[in-house]
Formats: structure tokens, C-alpha cells, sequence
């Protein structure tokens, strides 16, 4: 089967099963180091990425729901965003995300940068507005001379917070995983049960969704292909972006990087664990039931694709004073939060 670009459909559904089958296999590779970085940009937004004061409560950072110390994730059924607010949906890994070829469960933002304004803004999430994260930044002269070291400009915008932002994401990659260093032709990096996993993994057809550098992260498949699915979230998918109802319960397929560190598992957390969710992949994707010791060494094979943690240290404490020290500065707006 082709690599899918965009939604998949019927066609697509009966290609996908010829190739569920073993016709055909799509290839997975190593992931590559990221190159071409903008230091100075991902450095900021590194800053801004760990940085609470962009939300209404001061307490929320991107790290918050994507903690780089937990596979990128909260390890929360959904997260909870401002207020406690007990959100819709599972909180994917930003860890390779700069892989997929759009973002969202349902690839409701284009792409990195697309994306980072959403949460800053969602009521449920960061709670703040942009015009407000404007003004706080604006106000924090260390952020101010960062921002025009790497813009070149005086005043700070949203469009330069989420560039930064993006930026950093893109530093976010995983290589170095044993599977990796298998592929790159280490025989030793797996062990027999994981490489009986991973011919599983191809001869059963999980690589027709799960594939590329990201395993994952390439096209939208529905959840459910052969049995159907019932979830916990409200989400239709696809479908709240498109309206169309051939997109019901299509979903980006997740990367399967660093999935050990991920849990729990699908768009509405539902699997504890990765046998768990091999299992309903199995059945909802595949009609197929896995024994126990097959489960086993599929689960031992996904547990070798934990690839090398970006490093996570806070950034330095020049920009680490709490709130700006000096509030007239702000609007009313802002000092009524
Ligand atoms: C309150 C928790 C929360 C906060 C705070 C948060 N996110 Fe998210 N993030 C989520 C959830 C939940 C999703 C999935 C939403 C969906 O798909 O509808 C998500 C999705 C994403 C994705 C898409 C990943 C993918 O595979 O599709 C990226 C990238 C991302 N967030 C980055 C960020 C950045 C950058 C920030 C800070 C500006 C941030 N997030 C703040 C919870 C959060
Ligand atoms: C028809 C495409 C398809 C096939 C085949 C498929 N998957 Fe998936 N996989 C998906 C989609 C779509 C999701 C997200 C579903 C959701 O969240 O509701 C997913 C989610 C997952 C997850 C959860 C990841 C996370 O972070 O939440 C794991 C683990 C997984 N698949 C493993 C497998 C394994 C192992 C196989 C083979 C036994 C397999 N998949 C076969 C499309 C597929």
C-alpha cells in the first residue's frame, strides 16, 4: 500500500486489507538526529515551552501536559488543564512529533508552530489569551532582549513565541533506540523475543499503519477498522474537523517512539498497559487474537523502541523569577489575573 497523505478511504480501507494480509509492507527507519536547528530559537523556545507565565494561572506550562522527563506525556488518562479542568482526550508525546505529518488527534493544526498557539489560548488548557501572553512576555526584559537577539525586533508577538516554540520541539527526536541500532545493522541490540516481536509487528500488518521514522504520525486511520471501537472521549475524530461522516472515528495513528514511556494508551487513555492495548489493537484493527507469549514478545519489541531522552533541565534562573517585578507595567487585565 502507498504512503497515505491525507484521510483514508474506502479504497484505502480494502488496499489496507490486502496488505493487513502481507502483500505489501511499509518500511520503517531509524530516526535521524535533528539538523539545521536555529540554537539561539530553540534555545527560547525551550524557555517558553517550560515557562508557567504563559498561562492564566501561572502554574501551566507546555511541560505540565508534555513532561520531557515522562516520554513527553502527563501519564494522565486525560490531562487536566486551568482549574483542574479534567480535559476530553489523551496528551500525545511532542517527543519526534516533528515527524508527523500533522498535529492533533484529529490533524486539526498543520503543523508545530500551527499548533502551539492552541493551548496557550484554550479555555481548558493554558486559559490565557494571546494578546495577554504578549503582554507578560513584554513585560520580563530578559525575555525582551532574547526575543530581539533572535527576531530582531522590539516588540514581541505571538507568531514569534510559537515559532520558538516549534523550534524547540524540533530538537525533541529520540534516536539511538535499541531498534535503531538493530536496523543500522547491530544483530546483537535485540534480543530473540523482541526480534520475534518485530516480525509480528511486520507479518500482522501493524506496520501498514505504523510506519516511517515516527512508526506512526502518517496518516489517519479509524479507530475500530474491524471490530468496532467504544471509547471514554466525546471526540469523533476526523470528523470534528472535516463534518464528513466517512471521517467518524478516524485518528492520527500515534507514533509508536518511546511508547513504554507513554502510557496510557489511545486517544482517550483507555489501555494501562501495553498488553492491553496490543491486545485491542489486535482485535479492533486486525480480528486477530494474539497468544499470550506472541503478546509477550510484540510488547518486548515495542519496549525497545525507547530511543535517547532529550536532556530536561530547567532553563537558568535569569528568567526564572516568578511573576514580572514590576506589575504597573501590565495592563489591568493582566494584573487582575
Ligand atoms: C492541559 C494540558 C496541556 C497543556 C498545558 C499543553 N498541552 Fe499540548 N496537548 C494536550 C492534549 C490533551 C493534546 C491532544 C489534543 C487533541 O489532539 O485534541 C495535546 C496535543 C499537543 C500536540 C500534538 C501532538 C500530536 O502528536 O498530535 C503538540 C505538539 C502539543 N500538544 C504541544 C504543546 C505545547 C507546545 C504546549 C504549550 C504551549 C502545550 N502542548 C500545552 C495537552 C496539553
Ligand atoms: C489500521 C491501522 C492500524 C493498525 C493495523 C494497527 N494500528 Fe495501532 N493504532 C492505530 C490508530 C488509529 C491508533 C490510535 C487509536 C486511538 O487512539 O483511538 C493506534 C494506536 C496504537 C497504540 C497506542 C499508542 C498511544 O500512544 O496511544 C499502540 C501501542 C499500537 N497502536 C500498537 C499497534 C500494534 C502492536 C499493532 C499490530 C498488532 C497495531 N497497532 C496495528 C492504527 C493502527
Amino acid at each position: 500500500m502507498k504512503k497515505t497523505t491525507g484521510v483514508c478511504l474506502l479504497a484505502c480501507v480494502v488496499s489496507f486489507v490486502a496488505s493487513a494480509a502481507g502483500a505489501t509492507q511499509k518500511p520503517v527507519e531509524p530516526i535521524a538526529p535533528a539538523t539545521g536547528t536555529n540554537e539561539a530559537k530553540a534555545e527560547l523556545g525551550k524557555k517558553l515551552f517550560f515557562d508557567p507565565r504563559l498561562s492564566k494561572s501561572g502554574f501551566i506550562s507546555c511541560n505540565s501536559c508534555h513532561n520531557l522527563s515522562r516520554g513527553g506525556t502527563d501519564n494522565l488518562k486525560t490531562s487536566i488543564g486551568h482549574n483542574w479542568q479534567q480535559g476530553p482526550i489523551n496528551s500525545p508525546t511532542v517527543l519526534n512529533s516533528s515527524m508527523s505529518f500533522v498535529q492533533f488527534w484529529d490533524g486539526r493544526a498543520k503543523d508545530l508552530k500551527d499548533q502551539a498557539g492552541g493551548p496557550i489560548a484554550n479555555p481548558g488548557e493554558m486559559a490565557f489569551t494571546h494578546d495577554l501572553a504578549e503582554e507578560v512576555l513584554q513585560s520580563i526584559p530578559g525575555y525582551v532582549t532574547e526575543f530581539k537577539s533572535v527576531f530582531g525586533k522590539e516588540k514581541i508577538n505571538i507568531d514569534q513565541v510559537t515559532d520558538a516554540i516549534a523550534e524547540f520541539e524540533k530538537t525533541l527526536v529520540t534516536p539511538n533506540s535499541r531498534f535503531d541500532q538493530w536496523l543500522e545493522g547491530d544483530k546483537e541490540a535485540l534480543t530473540a523475543d523482541e526480534q520475534a516481536g518485530y516480525k509480528l509487528f511486520e507479518n500482522s500488518g501493524c506496520i501498514s499503519c505504523h510506519y516511517g521514522m515516527g512508526m506512526g504520525g502518517g496518516s489517519f486511520y479509524k479507530m475500530g477498522m474491524v471490530e468496532e471501537y467504544k471509547a471514554d472521549s466525546p471526540s469523533e475524530g476526523r470528523k470534528d474537523v472535516t463534518g464528513k461522516e466517512e471521517h467518524h472515528f478516524m485518528f492520527k495513528v500515534p507514533t509508536l517512539r518511546n511508547v513504554e514511556l507513554t502510557y496510557p494508551y489511545f486517544h482517550d487513555g483507555a489501555a494501562q498497559t501495553l498488553t492491553e492495548a496490543v491486545d485491542t489493537m489486535a482485535r479492533h484493527q486486525l480480528g486477530k487474537k494474539f497468544s499470550r507469549a506472541e503478546n509477550g514478545q510484540l510488547v518486548a519489541f515495542l519496549k525497545t523502541l525507547t530511543g535517547d531522552q532529550p536532556r530536561s533541565r530547567s532553563p537558568p534562573c535569569r528568567l526564572q523569577a516568578t511573576r514580572p517585578r514590576n506589575p504597573n507595567r501590565l495592563s489591568k487585565a493582566v494584573q487582575g489575573l
